[in-house]
């Protein structure tokens, strides 16, 4: 299969890194602004929308459904920079149009997913799918949920391409096998649609910005510990928000002050939404230096900065239970691990299921740089006993493995070569020169 991205990066060691960084956006977070402002009434005008691939697709998504998207870049006094900034006309719910094409979630399953629970609601056929990485991704998880509300939803052997052909729908009590924030926001806003109280039970806690948005867009949901309801048929209404920074991707740079001695970076305007921060407690618990604080609450998200120093690394193994708090951020930390740390992680078996086989081909990568580390079979152990050699290694089409062998590369004796390191441009675009500018 060829790969879809082709660019090479060589990233040479690094002493330290210093610096205060801004990161995009938070993904998670845009896609869902967007998602609930074109069911919204009204128009909402969405600044530091996410940068990346992901974050477009769902806009162009959006706009063969008939939704009305400008972009522009508006001027940001506290950073003194141009922000993306995205305006939507929302189309009321069960407002979409027909679409005339298949929809392109391009690297995304969260348009995909989360779309999916929108147009089950729609009485119109779409078929959503995506590039090769997408096509090879689960999509049961969805499915089942939206086929017991009663859309017809189908999918090959589980996978994509989805075919979605909605209509008036019943409300359910839908409880997972595994947790993911993903089908909670589908079953949630396919619930929004449908007469009737449609109840979530999570099995474990994940990321709750389907909650938080929908009460910024003016909705009312029962939460009850893990246990979500909502009624359906109330309307959103559109307004002004703002994106925090993805904690998800300041990650990379936390990891990176942490790994190398003398290292301090600042990361400001960050979300601090205490679903996404665990990364933080983490990183203190492997021995780093870290402080936090919130600065404000924009749209019900808290946001603020967090400054990370190096302090000498600690050994940690991580328990099933924290595995769904710390998804995202699981590849940097193994990637913090070869830095004379040690890291050993069970009960994330959902890596496999991401943008590649997280584990493999996260173990393989860390590998071919000469690490010691162990594929298990729902996680990895990492020992960083040995100093990376560097060489040539391969991204395998993830965003967030580039970034991480990047991390990784900081602390080899030879320069880190990435095939594939363009993938960034999925959450981060222009990560490379953050990089080169925070060398000391
Ligand atoms: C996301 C949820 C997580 C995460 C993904 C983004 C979201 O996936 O890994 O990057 O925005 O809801 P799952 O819902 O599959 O756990």
């Amino acid at each position: 299969m060829p790969a879809e991205f082709t660019r090479i990066v060589t990233v040479r060691p690094a002493t330290a890194l210093e610096g205060v960084v801004r990161v995009p956006g938070d993904k998670s977070i845009s896609h869902r602004y967007a998602m609930f402002a074109a069911l919204a009434e009204g128009v909402t005008r969405i600044s530091h929308y996410a940068p990346g691939n992901d974050c477009q697709s769902t806009l162009r998504c959006l706009e063969q459904l008939g939704v009305v998207v400008s972009r522009h870049a508006s001027f940001d006094r506290d950073s003194g920079a141009e922000v993306p900034t995205v305006q939507i006309v929302g189309r009321g719910l069960r407002g979409l149009q027909s679409p005339t094409a298949d929809l392109d979630c391009g690297n995304s399953g969260s348009t995909l997913r989360m779309l999916a629970g929108i147009l089950a609601a729609h009485p119109f056929t779409s078929v959503l799918t995506g590039d090769a990485s997408l096509r090879r991704r689960p999509m049961m998880r969805v499915v089942t949920p939206l086929q017991k509300m009663g859309a017809e939803v189908t999918s090959v052997e589980g996978r994509p391409p989805v075919h979605v052909t909605g209509g008036n729908l019943t409300p359910i009590t839908y409880r997972p096998e595994t947790p993911s924030a993903q089908v909670k926001t589908a079953v949630l806003l396919a619930g929004l649609q449908t007469a009737g109280t449609t109840t979530f039970e999570e099995p474990a806690g994940t990321r709750d910005h389907t909650e938080r948005a929908l009460k910024a867009f003016g909705a009312t949901l029962d939460i009850q510990g893990h246990v979500i309801s909502i009624t359906g048929e109330q309307r959103l209404t559109g307004r002004p928000l703002a994106v925090p920074g993805d904690p998800s991707s300041a990650a990379f740079w936390a990891c990176a002050a942490a790994a190398l001695p003398g290292s301090f970076i600042e990361l400001r305007d960050v979300g601090l939404n205490p679903s996404r921060t665990a990364i933080f407690d983490v990183l203190r618990r492997l021995g780093a230096d870290v402080d936090l604080q919130v600065d404000r609450t924009d749209a019900e998200e808290p946001v603020g900065r967090v400054r990370v120093r190096h302090r000498a690394l600690r050994p940690l193994e991580l328990t099933p239970a924290e595995v769904p708090g710390l998804i995202d951020e699981l590849p940097v930390l193994a990637a913090l691990a070869t830095h004379g740390g040690e890291l050993r992680v069970t009960g994330a078996g959902e890596l496999r299921a991401k943008e590649s086989d997280r584990i493999t081909a996260l173990v393989n990568g860390l590998r071919a740089l000469g690490a010691d580390a162990d594929e298990l079979p729902d996680g990895f152990h990492v020992r960083g006993s040995r100093r990376l050699l560097g060489g040539l290694v391969d991204a395998a089409d993830d965003h967030r493995l580039a970034m991480a062998f990047a991390v990784a590369g900081l602390g080899a004796m030879e320069p880190t070569v990435i095939r594939g390191a363009d993938a960034v441009d999925v959450s981060y675009p222009g990560f490379f020169d953050v990089l080169v500018a925070l060398r000391k």
